[in-house]
């Protein structure tokens, strides 16, 4: 075991033994390769240093009181990744591949799993790049696909605690029919001076609305947006968003606990009459919104800065249960790793 101090990680780049690789060449993806080395070496004209053709994933392996390590939903994973594939002309990863990889990088790097309990976990970064030479804009016809792991702690510094967040209307994350819908670098590339405006002003991140009207929210930064109010969990419908992993679980979960759900278009506006109002995501797990300023209009739009709401707590405590293995898994959400 590693002697990381486990409960103070940040969300950041820790050194980890091995990582994966898999080449796509000649129409086929070849064998599973383990790497000790950090670095890639790829082309000058590589399509991914040039177009963006390039997607990656994020998902997280947790350590339960059994020592047993538990992965979450990684066949949506595999899926949302085969999607970004197909939205950028890229080879898509097999299921078997992208699977077996998953497992071999977490038992490779096994001292790395944080402990039952520390808060930490460990993050699984999937990533698939277009490796051919282009001069062109054309697809490339190699690609890469490789897994590194690295042992985490909360997405936002706050951990379980209600954060800030702004929205500016500078700039926009996404087009309407563009590719804010897939897991695509660009889209990151693109709310960076939005996240910097927010940083800059001591925000945890800035809240993205749709690029067209401005009128409704789209999504919280790396994260889903969502709102509570009588018993109804609202959440936006939006083709420009990420479709959310640990959003379409908090749904499944608040259906559950007998909650309503709508999915649906936000106006700004309707941020005043939310209960309780949050961010989600598998880095950010739930992160409770305490208030959000609209710096464009002037409004500020204020929940509880002291501490998460009811059903926010509820539905951490419940997922990060589940994820640990504390509470039966109900959902079929679960995949035990034979280490
Ligand atoms: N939205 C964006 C832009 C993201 O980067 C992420 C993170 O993956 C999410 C939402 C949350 O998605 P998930 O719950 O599948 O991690
Ligand atoms: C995740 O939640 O896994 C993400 O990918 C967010 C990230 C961009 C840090």
């Amino acid at each position: 075991m590693s002697d990381l101090d486990w409960g103070n990680l940040p969300f950041g780049y820790i050194k980890t033994d091995y990582n994966t690789r898999c080449y796509y060449r000649n129409g086929k993806w070849g064998e599973i390769e383990v790497s000790s080395s950090e670095e890639v070496s790829i082309h000058i004209a590589a399509t991914t240093l040039h177009y963006g053709q390039e997607a990656f994933e994020g998902m997280k392996a947790f350590k339960g009181k059994d020592n047993k390590v538990r992965l979450f939903r990684w066949e949506e994973n595999a899926k949302r990744m085969r999607n970004s594939a197909k939205g950028v002309m890229m080879a898509e990863v097999p299921d078997e591949i992208f699977i077996a990889s998953v497992e071999k990088a977490i038992k490779l790097n096994e001292r790395f799993i944080p402990p039952y309990g520390s808060g930490a976990s460990l993050y699984i970064r999937p990533l698939l790049i277009g490796t051919g030479a282009r001069v062109g804009v054309k697809p490339a016809d190699e690609y890469l696909f490789m897994i590194f792991v690295t042992p985490v702690g909360p997405y936002f510094k706050e951990g379980f605690k209600p954060v800030k967040m702004m929205i500016e209307r500078k700039f926009d994350r996404a087009a309407p029919l563009g590719t804010g819908n897939i897991k695509v670098g660009g889209n990151y590339a693109a709310s960076l001076n939005s996240l910097d405006i927010a940083h800059e002003k001591g925000y945890a991140s800035a809240l993205f609305l749709d690029a067209k009207e401005k009128k409704y929210i789209d999504e919280a930064g790396p994260a889903n947006f969502f709102g509570i109010k009588n018993n109804t969990y609202v959440t936006p419908h939006s083709d420009s968003i990420l479709p959310s992993i640990t959003n379409m679980s908090l749904v499944t979960m608040a259906e559950d606990m007998g909650m309503k759900v709508e999915r649906r278009r936000i106006p700004v506006e309707e941020l005043s009459t939310f209960e309780e109002a949050g961010g989600c995501g598998t880095a950010a797990v739930i992160s409770p919104i305490g208030q959000i300023d609209d710096l464009g209009t002037g409004e500020s739009y204020v929940y509880d800065m002291e501490k998460a709401g009811e059903v926010s707590t509820k539905l951490y405590h419940r997922l990060q249960a589940i994820q640990a293995g504390d509470e039966e898994d109900k959902f079929n959400w679960i995949k035990v790793v034979e280490l």
